[in-house]
């Protein structure tokens, strides 16, 4: 079966994880994603965090499968000239080097226009234009310059980031739609174009709800923050804790075992519409005509009551038999899973969200999966290449050099 992709060439200048995890999907989709890495050195992350000496990491291992690897330099005269035949033949440049980088090797957007018209150049960056363009952003950068930090933790604790990589792996969701939406629209014009995904933008797109709050704030307190009714608020938007950041509220709940099992908690959100499901299955009967407890509004200033008398009755379930008794009753609710019980996880397995990867030097490995299903492109996880695996297969095969042109740039020390 034919991949969605199929036919587009992607000349993959990205490092770390932001920009990998967006060539990584349109891998999965089926472009041929060519990784281009410094002769001798690669991605920085082959042998950054290693578990195996000598061997890829799995931090490089699992944000780069599907892709082809060629090794060149691109500041040597004879790698740029091997550069600008590869913009040439590919659909796309991907890169998420520091501001400037590409500009000082001598290809600037106008540069890279002129050599194909059809190109497009697509950039993760720390910031938008700013006060900010300039500088090198990593992961809790970003986290913390686009308001997930400030709103993430507890009232009396620092501000603290999340284990979910929402600048970096959510800054290269966005910069692949925006790659798949400029390609769309060179369709109908022809024309190839910039995309930009900034870290910062990014992670304030996730954060929206937070700067709903912010102005929602100005007209008084936040009924549905642990801060109402009895705590205070100030002029910025304070951490929740585990409060939802919708319209239900919701809170972690300890299960049986939690005294010994840092996971056997449970999610549990008191949606309004199953309310008095909820006060049956906890033995609070009383509290679905009682007008104290019958509306959200009489709640919302009493919800940590509510929550520790819920708990009081997760407590005496572990999360699994929890879950099986409130899912029934339509009531949303979600077990804590450790990454131990996530891996394990059959459903996730058989969905390929999670897959077993074999590698020619670390063996077998598990990975994340395309987490985009279609229907019509299923996508199936090859393991990510050597350094400089393919470095011949791409000069013969996309560029055309024969033997002796591709002895002689290796001669010369470009690749
Ligand atoms: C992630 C980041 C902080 C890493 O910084 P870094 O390790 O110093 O790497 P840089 O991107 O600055 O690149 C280092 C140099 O290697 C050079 N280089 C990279 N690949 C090369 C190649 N194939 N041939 C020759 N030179 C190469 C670059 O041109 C750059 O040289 P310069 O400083 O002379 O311009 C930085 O790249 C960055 O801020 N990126 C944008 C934001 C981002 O994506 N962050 C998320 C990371 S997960």
């Amino acid at each position: 079966m034919g991949k969605a992709l199929d036919g587009v060439r992607i000349l993959d200048f990205t490092h770390v994880q932001s920009g990998p995890t967006c060539t990584q999907l349109l891998a999965w989709f089926g472009a041929d994603v060519i990784k281009v890495e410094r002769p001798g050195v690669g991605d920085a992350t082959r042998g950054q965090l290693r578990d195996i000496p000598d061997v890829d990491s799995l931090y490089f291992t699992m944000l780069n499968h599907n892709k082809r690897s060629m090794t060149l330099n691109s500041k040597h005269e004879k790698g740029k000239a091997v550069l600008e035949s590869l913009i040439k033949a590919c659909d796309v440049l991907v890169e998420n080097f520091a501001p400037g980088a590409l500009d000082r090797m001598g290809f600037p957007w106008e540069r890279i226009q002129e050599i194909n018209p059809r190109m497009i150049y697509a950039s993760v960056k720390g910031f938008g234009p700013g006060p900010y363009e300039d500088c090198k952003v990593y992961e809790n950068v970003a986290q913390c310059t686009g308001g997930a930090a400030s709103t993430t933790g507890f009232d009396d604790g620092p501000p603290t980031v999340t284990g979910a990589q929402i600048g970096d792996s959510g800054t290269g969701l966005n910069l692949a739609l925006g790659i798949v939406t400029a390609l769309f629209q060179r369709e109908r014009s022809g024309r190839g174009q910039r995309v930009m995904a900034a870290m910062q933008d990014s992670v304030l797109n996730l954060c929206r709800v937070k700067l709903r709050d912010q102005q929602r704030l100005a007209h008084g307190p936040l009924k549905e923050y642990p801060q109402y009714p009895d705590g205070q608020f100030g002029d910025a938007v304070p951490r929740s804790g585990n409060a939802s950041g919708g319209g239900q509220p919701g809170w972690i709940l300890k299960c049986k075992g939690w005294e010994s099992d840092p996971n056997a908690y449970i999610y549990f959100i008191t949606q309004a519409a199953v309310w008095p499901a909820i006060c049956k299955v906890i033995g609070k009967e009383e509290w679905i005509e009682d007008p104290e407890y019958a509306t959200p509004e009489a709640r919302l200033p009493k919800l940590v009551h509510i929550f520790a008398t819920i708990e009081e009755w997760t407590k005496t379930k572990n999360k699994v038999e929890a879950m099986d008794i409130l899912n029934p009753l339509n009531i949303p609710c979600g077990p804590i899973l450790s990454m131990k019980e996530v891996a394990a996880e059959p459903s996730l397995r058989a969905t390929g969200t999670v897959v077993e990867v074999d590698h020619p030097t670390r063996g077998k490995y598990l990975s994340v999966g395309n987490p985009i299903k279609l229907s019509d492109s299923p996508s199936e996880v090859t393991r990510s290449p050597l350094l400089g695996e393919h470095t011949e297969e791409i000069l013969k095969d996309v560029l055309g050099l024969s033997d002796a042109e591709i002895a002689e740039v290796r001669a010369a020390g470009a690749i």
